[in-house]
């Protein structure tokens, strides 16, 4: 058997034997159900072993799957995700530059609605207004995901504040812990920026092709992972929740959360979530700076609106702003 084919005889070993965890198998019996020879098994069991996953055998010709590894291989991810769209298709990697480079290419080439990219690293993680995103290996969740809603160009931003939403809920979901959805699309533990969205836009003037939304999540990082410039401004779950959490378990529970939201997005935009998006919002009743390019505008923030706009009393009045940077002092 050539690589490929031992990948997919390992898929198949791991279907069959995940479906009772701790039995043990034979691996005759392995053998003569999927029509290969013990040989075939074998070398698809020493992949497995490759990718982390601990099967072992009790020397009379059994096996038992001990564990299986923290990664974010295709078939950990796929393995009983409850969603019925997004992440259905996954297309994972150790390294890339970027996932939402590669997100774009996919979807450029027809990728269907809810595919997903992740990598365990990325070499040229890209955050918002040309920012890098620093992604080191194994430690946090690089995922972007391939959209193709039917709203107008002007209405796609809202997706990011959804995102922050899904995010946020996701977070939330571990323990009591202080959540925030920093506007428009930082999510924040204690104050610390945990998770980042770059929202990416394919558009006509008056049609959304595709987007793609890139979400990085701090999940296992310890304080010396981050760049020292890091250090003050950002955290990750680990440190706040002070235990390591499987990226696995994690990117499963944020996309079922995620196309709950975008259901609900498609069908009514903002409109549903939006109070609790203000719920989560750290901006509400605060006196802020925006900066918009090179213009600051100040004031003090009364609401986000339905098209997830920042709506802030200035000296000029009220206004709304669909993007920008905001500081609180
Ligand atoms: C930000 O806060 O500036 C946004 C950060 C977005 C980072 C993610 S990681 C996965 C995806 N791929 C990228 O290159 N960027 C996004």
């Amino acid at each position: 058997m050539n690589n490929p084919q031992l990948a997919t005889l390992a898929d198949k070993i791991l279907e069959k034997i995940r479906l009772r965890p701790g039995h043990s198998f034979e691996l005759s019996k392995l053998s003569h159900g999927l029509k290969v020879g013990k040989e075939d098994i074998i070398g698809a069991l020493r992949l497995l072993q490759t990718l982390g996953y601990a099967v072992t055998s009790d020397g009379k010709g059994h096996l038992i799957l001990a564990s299986a590894p923290d990664s974010l291989l295709e078939m950990e991810l796929s393995y009983r995700l409850k969603t019925k769209f997004i992440g259905k298709q996954i297309h994972a990697y150790k390294s890339v530059q970027s996932t939402n480079v590669i997100a774009n290419q996919l979807a450029a080439s027809g990728a269907p609605e809810g595919t997903i990219v992740v990598a365990e690293r990325q070499t040229k993680g890209r955050g918002r207004l040309g920012r890098s995103w620093h992604s080191p290996e194994k430690v946090g969740l690089y995922c972007s995901i391939i959209l193709r809603p039917k709203v107008h160009p002007t209405l796609a931003p809202g997706i990011s504040l959804m995102t922050a939403l899904a995010l946020a809920d996701t977070i939330a979901s571990y323990d009591r812990i202080e959540v925030k959805i920093k506007w428009p699309n930082d999510v924040l533990i204690a104050g610390k920026k945990t998770a980042g969205i770059l929202t990416e836009l394919s558009a006509e003037i008056d049609r959304t092709v595709y987007v793609i939304v890139g979400v990085g999540i701090n999940i296992n990082q310890k304080k010396s992972d981050f760049l020292e410039e890091l250090k003050k401004s950002a955290t990750s779950i680990r440190i706040e929740l002070n235990k390591e959490i499987s990226r696995v378990d994690f990117a499963q529970r944020f996309l079922r959360n995620f196309e709950k939201e975008y259901v609900g997005f498609k069908r009514h935009g903002l409109a549903r979530l939006r109070n609790r998006i203000l719920k989560y919002s750290s901006l509400l009743n605060t006196i802020i700076k925006l900066r918009i390019g090179r213009k600051i505008v100040s004031g003090n923030v009364l609401d986000i609106d339905e098209r997830g706009q920042l709506v802030i009393q200035t000296d000029d009045g009220i206004k709304a702003y669909n993007a920008g940077e905001v500081t609180t002092h």
